[in-house]
C-alpha cells in the first residue's frame, strides 16, 4: 500500500455480521438461481434407463441369459428404441430380480434384502478431516446399494448438508425447521418419529433424511440434557430413531460431520460398521491419528456407560488416490503395514469424472457415459464399482452369507 493510500481515511467499516449477512444472502440467492437454471422446478430429477449390458451387471446375471429372456418375452420387459437397444428402468431391474427369485431354483437369491433374523446395517462414513471423500463415498455407496436392489436409507449427518444436496435438496431452501435427523434426536416436545423426516430420492430404493445448519443444535442440547438427566442418553437416541423405521430398509449410510461432537459419536453409536475414509498424505494421516486418539478415548467412556460397541467391521478408505504419485504411494504401504486387513483392498482413484460429476450435483451413477472422455468415465466407475462391492461383500459377511 502506497504512504497516500494509508492517510486516505479508511471507509466506513460496517460491522462484520452485516457484511457476512449480506456475502450469504446473495450467495444464497445466486445458488438458487443457478439451481433453477440445472434444474428447472418443473423438471424433476429423474434416474436415466440402464443398457441391457448394465441390466445384467446390476442384477449380476449374464448379459446372454436377459436378452434371451427379452426375446423369448418371458418376465420385466425393456423399453426397446428405434435402433433396438434394449434399456431398462431400474424398477424393470428390481422387478427381474424378483421374477428370478420365484421362477429359479432356490440356490441363489437375486433380492438381497435382509431375511428373518439379519440385522439391519448401520454404515457410518468418518473422519474429522473435511475434504476426505466422507460425502462422495456415502452418496456413492448409497447409490450403489440402491441399484444393487438394497432398501437404502440415506443419513445426512452434516449441518453443512452436501449430501442433500447431492440429492437435490438445497438445505436453506428445501429443508424446513424441524425436518433433519435433529427433529428425530431432540431432547424436548418437538421430537418427531423419523419416518416424519425421511424424503424419498429419484432413486428407486433409496431414501433420504436431509440436513441443514439445525443439527447444530443437537450439540449445544446435548451436553443441557447430559447436565439434567433428561431423556435418554445421547449414544442410545439415533439407534432408537432408527428402530422406528428398521423394517423398511436394508441398510443405512450414515454421511457424518467433519468434527468428534455429540453428532458423530451418536452415529458410532448406532453403528453396526465405520467406514473412515483417508486421503494419503502426511498432514491427512496425523490429522486421522489424532481423530481415532479421540474417538478411542470418547467410545470408551460410551462403553463404561454401558453403550454397545461392537462392530461387525471397520475398515479405512484410501480416497482420491493418484497411483503415479510416489509419496502417495509410501503412505497406502505405510497404512496397509500398520493396519493390515482393515485397509479396504481397493482405493478410490482421483478422477476429474467424480470431481466434473460434483458440480452439476452429481454421482457418477447418475451421469451419462456421453458427457465424458469414455475412458476417463469408465476408470473411474471401475474403481468405483470394486470399493463398493468389497463392501457389498462385506455387508454380505455382516448376514453371514459369502
Ligand atoms: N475420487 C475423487 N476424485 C476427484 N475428486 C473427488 C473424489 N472424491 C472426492 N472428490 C472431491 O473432493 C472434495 C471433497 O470431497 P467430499 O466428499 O465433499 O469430502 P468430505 O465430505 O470428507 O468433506 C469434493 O469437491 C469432491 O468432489
Ligand atoms: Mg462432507
Amino acid at each position: 500500500m502506497s504512504p497516500a493510500a494509508l492517510s486516505q481515511p479508511a471507509p466506513a467499516a460496517r460491522a462484520i455480521h452485516t457484511l457476512v449477512g449480506e456475502h450469504a444472502r446473495d450467495l444464497s440467492a445466486k445458488l438458487q438461481q443457478h439451481r433453477l437454471a440445472l434444474f428447472p422446478p418443473t423438471a424433476a430429477k429423474t434416474l436415466r434407463r440402464f443398457t441391457s449390458g448394465e441390466a445384467a451387471g446390476l442384477i449380476g446375471v449374464d448379459p446372454g441369459y436377459l436378452r434371451r429372456l427379452s426375446l423369448e418375452g418371458r418376465g420385466p420387459q425393456p423399453e426397446v428404441g428405434p435402433s433396438g437397444r434394449r434399456s431398462y428402468s431400474i424398477e424393470d431391474i428390481q422387478a427381474l430380480r424378483a421374477y428370478l427369485d420365484e421362477s429359479g431354483k432356490a440356490e441363489r437369491r437375486y433380492l438381497p434384502h435382509r431375511r428373518e433374523g439379519d440385522h439391519l446395517q448401520v454404515i457410518c462414513v468418518v473422519n474429522f478431516k473435511g475434504g476426505s471423500g466422507k460425502t462422495t463415498t456415502a452418496a456413492h455407496l448409497a447409490q450403489y446399494l440402491a441399484l444393487r436392489g438394497y432398501r437404502t436409507l440415506a443419513v445426512d449427518l452434516d449441518p453443512q448438508a452436501s449430501l442433500s444436496a447431492l440429492h437435490g435438496y438445497q438445505p436453506e431452501f428445501d429443508v424446513g425447521e424441524n425436518e433433519t435427523l435433529y427433529a428425530a434426536l431432540r431432547y424436548d416436545d418437538a421430537r418427531r418419529p423419523l419416518s416424519e423426516v425421511i424424503r424419498r430420492t429419484y432413486f428407486p430404493g433409496l431414501d433420504i433424511v436431509p440436513a441443514n445448519i439445525e443439527l447444530m443444535e443437537y450439540e449445544h442440547e446435548t451436553p443441557k440434557a447430559l447436565g439434567s438427566g433428561t431423556g435418554d442418553l445421547f449414544f442410545t437416541r439415533l439407534d432408537g430413531a432408527l428402530a422406528e423405521v428398521e423394517a423398511n430398509y436394508d441398510v443405512v449410510v450414515v454421511d457424518c460431520p467433519p468434527q468428534l461432537g455429540f453428532l458423530t459419536m451418536s452415529a458410532l453409536c448406532a453403528a453396526t460398521a465405520v467406514l473412515v475414509t483417508v486421503h494419503p498424505q502426511m498432514l491427512d494421516v496425523m490429522s486421522m491419528c489424532q481423530f481415532l486418539l479421540m474417538t478411542s478415548d470418547l467410545l470408551g467412556v460410551v462403553a463404561e456407560a454401558g453403550g454397545n460397541m461392537s462392530y461387525d467391521w471397520m475398515r479405512y478408505l484410501v480416497t482420491r488416490y493418484e497411483p503415479g504419485d510416489g509419496p502417495q504411494n509410501q503412505m497406502v504401504s505405510f497404512m496397509r503395514s500398520m493396519f493390515g486387513e482393515h485397509v479396504l483392498n481397493y482405493p478410490m482413484v482421483k478422477s476429474t469424472a467424480v470431481a466434473d460429476a460434483g458440480i452439476t450435483k452429481q454421482t457418477l451413477y447418475e451421469v451419462s457415459r456421453d458427457a465424458f472422455t469414455r475412458s476417463t468415465y469408465d476408470r473411474a466407475l471401475e474403481a468405483l464399482n470394486n470399493v463398493n462391492g468389497e463392501i457389498e461383500a462385506l455387508i454380505a459377511r455382516g448376514w453371514g452369507r459369502g
